[in-house]
């Protein structure tokens, strides 16, 4: 019995020696080999006194056990030599996956969605490729109007089906959600419309051939100005906070009338050299649109403003050129 428990020892003092696939190899043929020790201690068992055996079953299964606990251990740590060797250092945690977020664009896009679907408004999406009739006539804007021309619409190479001799075009506005919402929905109506518009500006810092807008519109009986007033300047006061200055400049739309700008007080928000700055078109529906749209005359008023989704991510952050939101840098994206 002595003798097992000293080989035992053995074993585990001899395993100290293992430093490579070589000497673990060597060791397991020492111990475990068809000629091995625990292969010997076997074939004593034939010899044996009867009263023995058992005893020296058992050690040989336990040398046994014990040597192939030792060849694992030691593998193990010889794999993760290797892999030290290599240059991979197995204890460092692992690396995290980069996890990605919404575009900053999206983010103000339902940010200022959020604030009108909170004030009742629902939030609908038209169609990118536009008719003539949804992108002007619908809206009041003559045959002759400038825009129309092509300098200032993208046009598209295919005939719209519902016009003969006409283009179809990407729209240049989000306006045409109002004519294409209104033909198909009675008043009362509280909606806005995000999303990409099209127009061949040259690049440059503060333009894009393609960029954001978002459409709102109010249509029911005896809505006044003072009406969109209040509306826009309580989701100033939301979006960009309680403190906000702004201002209604008189201007002209075609589809509006009357018709205003609205502009923010620059000091209010801390940044750029001018004093104000323009954030969004508007005014009261024309009655022409109200028309277009097939509403019965004099019956609805209403009002529609559409702001730039750009403009406004670039006022509430500081941002000073619109080319960096298609650029898809990181180091831009990941601040927000
Ligand atoms: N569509 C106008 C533009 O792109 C903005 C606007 C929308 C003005 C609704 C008035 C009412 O400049």
């Amino acid at each position: 019995m002595q003798n097992f428990q000293q080989i035992q020892q053995q074993a585990k003092e001899e395993s100290q020696s293992i430093i490579d696939a070589q000497t673990l190899e060597a060791y397991r043929q020492k111990y475990l080999g068809k000629k091995g020790i625990v292969a010997d201690i076997f074939g004593s068992l034939a010899s044996a006194a009867p009263q023995e055996k058992g005893a020296i079953g058992k050690a040989a299964n336990d040398l046994r056990g014990l040597v192939n606990q030792i060849l694992d251990e030691k593998s193990k740590l010889a794999q993760a030599g290797a892999a030290k060797r290599e240059g991979v250092d197995i204890s460092l945690p692992g690396t995290m996956p980069l996890l990605g977020h919404q575009h900053i664009l999206t983010q103000t896009i339902e940010e200022i969605s959020d604030v009108f679907e909170k004030l009742g408004f629902a939030i609908l999406e038209t169609p990118e490729i536009e008719t003539e009739f949804h992108n002007f006539t619908g809206l009041n804007i003559p045959l002759d109007h400038p825009s129309r021309d092509s300098f200032d619409t993208f046009y598209i190479d295919q005939e719209d089906p519902s016009a003969k001799g006409r283009r179809l075009l990407l729209r240049s506005h989000t306006s045409p959600g109002q004519v294409r919402i209104m033909k198909e929905h009675q008043p009362p109506l509280a909606v806005i419309v995000p999303g990409r518009v099209y127009r061949p500006d040259a690049v440059d810092a503060s333009h894009s051939f393609m960029f954001h807008q978002l459409e709102g519109f109010l249509v029911d009986e005896n809505l006044k100005f003072a009406d969109l007033k209040g509306l826009l300047t309580e989701f100033c006061r939301r979006f960009f906070g309680p403190n906000v200055k702004m201002r209604f400049r008189p201007h002209y739309f075609p589809f509006t009338e009357p018709s205003a700008e609205v502009d923010i007080s620059a000091e209010t928000l801390g940044i750029g050299k001018k004093k104000w700055l323009e954030i969004l078109g508007c005014g009261m529906i024309h009655p022409e649109v109200f028309k277009a749209v097939g509403y019965p005359k004099d019956k609805y008023s209403g009002f529609a403003f559409g702001m730039g989704i750009e403009r406004m991510a670039m006022l509430k952050y500081g941002i000073n050129d619109i080319r960096v939101f298609y650029q898809n840098d990181s180091r831009f994206l990941k601040q927000f």
